[in-house]
């Protein structure tokens, strides 16, 4: 069951019995029980004026909605059901407004009006997803005194989090994630102890966390990840709140040394710290986490020993601590495995590890990443194949062994990245799994042609998107590619690959990067290259190419990277948008192209009109 959990799919389940627990709390406090709500319904029931009103406001300021939603409110009665997103107490006062574009489709456009602090009764305000509504949170929020999940996630709202917010003290879950929101947090914030749910993330956010934050004592779940904060993590985060599962400080600004402190959360499942400033060592302490099942540490600069007590994490099964300075010796309890394991990532530390350890080798793992930690010689067989995901092995020294990996036995495998070795391996030999989506070989020593690894038959390979095999000793010509292939990357630069570019390239129709520069290849472009609608990069300098540039090319829209550079290429340089507004290096050192950005052309096969209507062009030659 854990090995398809992905990392980002256990969020979400945390995320999702957390969000779960706080609704069922608040709404105990409101529902009776339900034999008598349900009469008070049929009697009462009709919306209150004022209520329906502040919604009102709020269409109002909604000058576009493709989710549709809004449309729905029409008529008087707001709490009859009609109105999509609206629920009511049996008194007809809105108790819940919830509005989320439906499968992530659809958006609002406007602001956010003031009178939505009117719906005094409102216990639950959900307005996410909407992507284009802007403007700041108002004021008058600080109003809704009964407040107890607010979420504002994923519009475009700006200007500083309302310090006003801390008066919302029956808040449990406040998450205003993924919106463009400036300035330090208001320490008033502080006075929200009842929050369970805090989630900031994807703003632009600065300054530390506040010294109030330590009264969070009920908290579970805390996301500052995606800003822009810094200073120390403060040491009160494992003093005072002790019910924290979820911590995600990750892609910030915090500099010093982890807090001893913070390794002594009992209830602790995940802490991602990754893509800071952190300094010094993970202290032994650290095996006090006795619930955690993922730390990411990675992209710091911490250092030293990895210390011995992680091995006794029993549910640890996400460990990534690539791009820090760790070295060597990993500990010897590492020998007898961590018993959860499932992904491991210690690429680019200072860590000499000679050999694949055989307790990653032997295991059942998802994702081994050992990139640059001195490995040496022939490639490891892993004794689970099966279970594997993604391997990165690159910028090691392996000399040989990608047919012992045994590639097709890896029937989960998805990435495969073995770049920056010595690999000595016929392309021909080489078998991919068919779930496989990247392959990056770079800079090898592999020999062979493309044919086998590119090639037309059956259904194989129809999940590769990306193909990096370029710096090798590659030669023979570039294969046909057959109807339905996904290829987004295809590299094969720095070669010995001759022939010449297949019509078929037109079928490659995800296509965004193409670079066959530093090879042998002759014969003309062809025109059906102009047919890749996605082409975002396209390079194909150094090579024997001969005949003009396409005028199809015209037809890339998105093309924003070009290089003609070092062929035979010859005539006029497509006229239009983007080619004459790249440098003219893009196309230098051919054997006579000419037009904007070169020197305009002169031959008399083309622009023969043009050329008596603007005799300069002659003379400024
Ligand atoms: C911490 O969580 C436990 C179990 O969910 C709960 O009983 C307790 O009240 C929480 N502590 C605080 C301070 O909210
Ligand atoms: C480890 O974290 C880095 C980002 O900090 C990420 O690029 C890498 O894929 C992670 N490794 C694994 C195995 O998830
Ligand atoms: C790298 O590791 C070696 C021991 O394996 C150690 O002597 C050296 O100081 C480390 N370098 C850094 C920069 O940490
Ligand atoms: C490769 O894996 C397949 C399937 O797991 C197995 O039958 C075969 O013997 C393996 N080959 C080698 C060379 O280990």
């Amino acid at each position: 069951m854990l090995l398809v959990l992905s990392l980002t799919s256990l969020r979400w389940v945390i995320m999702l019995l957390l969000i779960l627990s706080v609704s069922s709390s608040s709404s105990s406090s409101s529902s009776s029980s339900l034999p008598r709500r349900r009469e008070e319904e049929a009697a009462a029931g009709v919306c209150s004026q004022a209520d329906r009103a502040a919604l009102l406001s709020f269409k109002v300021r909604i000058v576009k909605d493709t989710t549709d939603i809004l449309s729905s409110w029409t008529g008087t009665d707001c709490c009859a059901g009609g109105w999509e997103g609206v629920e009511c107490n049996p008194a007809g006062r809105v108790t819940v407004l919830q509005l989320q574009s439906p499968a992530n489709r659809g958006y609002m456009k406007g602001t956010l009006s003031p009178s939505l602090g009117n719906l005094n009764f409102l216990e639950v305000m959900v307005i996410s997803g909407l992507k284009q509504i802007t403007g700041p949170i108002p004021d008058t929020f600080s109003n809704l005194a009964h407040l107890t999940q607010l979420a504002l996630e994923d519009n475009s709202l700006q200007g500083n989090i309302p310090s006003g917010l801390g008066r919302l003290s029956s808040l449990q879950s406040l998450t205003v994630a993924g919106n463009r929101f400036r300035g330090q947090i208001p320490p008033s914030l502080g006075r929200l102890t009842n929050l369970v749910q805090f989630n900031l993330a994807r703003n632009f956010l600065t300054g530390p966390i506040p010294p109030t934050f330590q009264n969070f004592h009920a908290l579970q779940y805390l996301d500052l990840s995606f800003n822009m904060f810094s200073g120390l993590i403060p040491s009160f985060v494992g003093q005072h709140l002790h019910n924290l599962t979820f911590i995600d400080l990750s892609n910030n600004q915090f500099s010093g040394q982890m807090p001893i402190s913070l390794f002594s959360l009992p209830n602790l499942l995940d802490l991602s710290l990754d893509h800071n400033q952190l300094t010094g060592i993970i202290p032994v302490q650290v095996g006090g986490l006795k619930s955690l099942t993922s730390l990411s540490l990675s992209n710091n600069h911490l250092n030293g020993h990895i210390p011995a007590s992680i091995s006794s994490l029993q549910n640890l099964w996400h460990l990534n601590l690539s791009r820090n300075g760790f070295s060597s010796p990993l500990p010897e309890t590492f020998a007898r495995g961590i018993p959860s394991l499932l992904s491991i990532d210690l690429s680019y530390n200072n860590l000499s590890l000679g050999t694949v350890p055989d307790w990653i080798r032997s295991r059942q793992l998802r994702d081994v990443h050992l990139a640059s930690c001195q490995l040496r010689g022939t490639l490891p067989s892993f004794t689970k194949p099966e279970s594997l995901n993604s391997i990165d092995l690159s910028h090691n020294q392996f000399t040989d062994g990608i047919p012992k990996l045994n590639l097709t036995s890896m029937s989960s495998l998805q990435s495969l990245k073995l770049s920056n070795n010595q690999l000595k391996c016929d392309l021909s030999e080489i078998k991919l799994p068919d779930t496989i989506s990247l392959v990056d070989l770079h800079s090898n020593q592999l020999v062979g042609s493309l044919s086998r690894i590119l090639s037309n038959r059956g259904s194989s390979f129809s999940f590769l998107e990306v193909l990096d095999v370029s710096n090798n000793q590659i030669s023979g010509g570039i294969p046909e590619f057959r109807q339905g292939l996904r290829l987004k990357v295809v590299n094969i630069g720095s070669n010995k690959i001759a022939g010449h570019i297949p019509i078929s390239v037109s079928n490659l129709i995800q296509l965004e990067r193409f670079d066959i520069s530093r090879n042998q290849i002759t014969g003309t472009i062809p025109t059906s290259l102009g047919l890749l609608g996605k082409l975002q990069w396209l390079d194909l300098s150094i090579n024997g190419l001969t005949g003009k540039i396409p005028t199809s090319l015209l037809g890339i829209q998105g093309l924003r990277h070009a290089s003609f550079r070092a062929n035979k290429l010859c005539g006029e340089i497509p006229e239009g948008r983007p080619f004459n507004i790249f440098p003219a290096a893009a196309y230098l050192h051919n054997l006579c192209l000419c037009g904007k950005p070169l020197p305009p052309c002169r031959g008399k096969n083309q622009n023969n009109k043009q050329r008596r209507m603007t005799p300069e062009i002659e003379m400024s030659q």
